[in-house]
């Protein structure tokens, strides 16, 4: 880690005052590893070094890239034919709660943003169909099979197209329009598209990662409404829900769908999408993967989860952002909310620390506020920090801007404020470098600095990448085939490319809410402790069973289901995170994962 060596300390050394001097002595310094212009990548060749065979030179983004507020959102139609936020059955009923909000074991209501609601299971997915087929349910019935979610996000995107740049664009229903995806040999779309030959378009995608013979049960049919409605109909269409369907090809599904249309016909029956869905479904191979990333060999999610994302950015680049969400998680408040409120918080954060900020959990129960941590996170960095600029990798020609400053010191925390995140986690970062007991740790391709190299990793996947960072990401695969594990790929990439990371701490809460010794086995000391201010100095932490999210959890189903109406197990006592009242029972607002569906007995 010795190279990323608070970047503060190194500049000052060298340069003692802020002049146009500094610029260019900086210039000649990055110019060693760093692409400016084409003259340096053929001093680079002079020099011996392997230059990457990138087709065009990459363009450096401005220093500051504020956009401005949209206008005001439009009203859609829902499901039921009417104007949501005018359709008591088409609208969520939050409450406020009798009582103190309970206090997440990490993470935050405040400086996130998220409403203090709780919801029971009839208010949460009633307006989605959940009790529709008992005599007393309130709320006028819908014939899903007629509900076109596409259909619905298209109109809703049409009535709000004025507040959009002329770059967005509805999303075309593949069963009429062709999906764009193509074999790489055939395809229609430029090999490699680079962020700056596109406009904002102030759309972002939320990607649902499904694939065939995934059984679609009631439970996921709320979820995947919900879903559409709250983020894409009640946004006025500033999100679209695309399902990208992986076709399983590598377990023998024989049928080449991207043979012909009806080859991609046949796709669509094989894929099991019920009707509603199918106008966003996206289909997938194995095959598309490895036409357009033969240098990676591996393609499978466990190693790649993002191949599919970085060919959705290279095919559909008309949205600024794609979320990677998963079946198997839950929003337990209104997911439009939710993700717009992570999305707000990310966009508040200044860049100076958002790294160090990541590396590290926010407990209440151990430093209080947001305020407080974000202090104490700075103490242990003595103002500097370790992400300022690229994070120099040999290979990556980076695609961020030059900080403003040269010392980080010299920011007062404004550098990136206002502006959205390139990588936006759902978790805590660790870092590679240090000693850990990270099981692919080794598991590295395509640079010469192998597990040298500095990387990060957050899982779970479930993250938002811009546009930027994963046609950067493609070109690094396509060209070069650099390769890191799922859960590192945005992170990492981002921080190699000098991109915004952020991860907004969202309230998380734990099995085990008293267990002191299990919370300060996770705090580590915090940030005080760490020698560096990059993560706690030992990354080994307690197992995360009892986490409400959190990649191996298995307290997040009990949490679920037992609100939801059935208990996995009567060894399981009642969550302590439900609450009882009314003969109801009442969750708050978070995300849970992982929650995959009952099969009913
Ligand atoms: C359904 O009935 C409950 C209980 O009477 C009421 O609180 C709720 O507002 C009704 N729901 C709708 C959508 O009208
Ligand atoms: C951050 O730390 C530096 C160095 O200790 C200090 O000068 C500065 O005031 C701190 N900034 C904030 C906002 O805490």
């Amino acid at each position: 880690m010795k190279a990323l060596g608070l970047a503060g300390a190194r500049t000052r050394r060298l340069f003692t005052r802020q002049t146009l001097f500094i610029a260019l002595a900086i210039c000649i310094i990055w110019a060693l590893g760093v692409q400016f212009g084409g003259n340096v990548s053929e001093r680079w060749a002079e020099l011996g070094n392997q230059t990457p065979d990138f087709k065009e030179q990459p363009k450096r983004m401005p220093t500051h890239n504020v956009l401005p507020p949209l206008a005001e959102r439009v009203a859609c139609y829902g499901p039921r034919g009417r104007l949501l936020g005018e359709s008591p059955d088409d609208d969520l009923q939050t409450s406020e709660i009798n009582g103190p909000y309970p206090t997440p074991w990490t993470g935050n209501y405040e400086e996130t943003g998220l409403d203090l609601t709780v919801m029971n299971v009839d208010r949460r997915y009633g307006p989605y169909g959940y009790g529709e087929e008992r005599e007393d349910y309130n709320r006028s019935r819908v014939d899903w099979n007629q509900v076109d979610w596409g259909q619905l996000q298209n109109d809703c995107f049409e009535r709000n197209r004025h507040r959009f740049p002329a770059s967005a664009t509805r999303f075309d229903d593949t069963r009429v329009t062709p999906p764009r995806f193509a074999l790489r040999h055939v395809a229609k779309v430029p090999e490699v598209r680079h962020w700056h030959e596109f406009q904002p378009t102030r759309r972002t995608a939320v990607v649902v990662r499904a694939w065939r013979g995934f059984e679609y049960l009631p439970e996921d049919m709320y979820y995947l409404r919900s879903l559409v409605a709250e983020t894409a109909l009640k946004t006025g269409g500033e999100y679209q829900v695309i399902l990208l369907v992986d076709m399983k090809d590598y377990e023998g599904y024989e049928n080449d769908i991207f043979a012909s249309e009806e080859a991609y016909k046949k796709g669509m029956e094989d894929a099991g999408v019920p009707p509603e869905f199918q106008s966003i479904t996206l289909l997938w191979t194995n095959r598309l993967l490895d036409s357009w990333y033969p240098r990676v060999e591996e393609h499978l999610t466990i190693w790649q989860v993002f191949q599919p994302m970085q060919l959705l950015a290279l095919h559909y680049p008309e949205f600024d952002h794609f979320w990677q969400v998963e079946l198997d998680m839950r929003f337990m408040g209104d997911a439009g909310k939710f993700l717009d409120s992570l999305s707000a918080a990310a966009r508040r954060e200044p860049r100076k620390q958002s790294l160090e900020r990541s590396s590290f959990l926010h407990m209440i129960a151990e430093t209080g506020d947001y305020g407080e941590f974000f202090r104490v996170v700075n103490e242990s960095n003595k103002g500097g920090s370790h992400a300022w600029g690229p994070m120099r990798v040999r290979e990556i020609l980076p695609i961020g801007p030059e900080p403003p400053v040269a010392d980080p010191r010299d920011d007062n925390f404004e550098w990136g404020v206002g502006e959205d995140a390139d990588a936006l986690l759902t978790a805590f970062c660790q870092n590679a470098n240090t000693p850990n007991t990270w099981i692919f740790r080794d598991w590295i391709y395509g640079l010469r600095t192998g597990v040298r190299t500095p990387r990060f990793y957050c899982p779970p996947a479930i993250q938002r990448g811009s546009r930027a960072l994963l046609l950067a990401i493609h070109q690094a695969q396509l060209d070069l085939g650099i390769r890191i594990p799922s859960e590192a790929t945005l992170p990492s990439f981002a921080l190699w490319h000098g991109l915004k990371l952020s991860f907004p701490q969202h309230p998380v809460f734990h099995r085990d809410n008293d267990d002191v010794e299990n919370r300060r086995g996770w705090w580590r000391g915090g940030p005080l402790a760490s020698s560096t201010g990059l993560g706690p100095d030992n990354n080994d932490h307690p197992r995360g069973f009892g986490l409400s999210f959190w990649w191996e959890s298995n307290w997040a189903k009990h949490v679920f289901n037992e609100w939801y109406g059935r208990k996995l197990s009567d060894k399981e006592p009642r969550p302590w995170i439900i609450k009882e009242w009314d003969g109801k029972l009442w969750l708050p607002n978070m995300i849970l994962h992982p929650v995959k569906h009952i099969k009913k007995k």
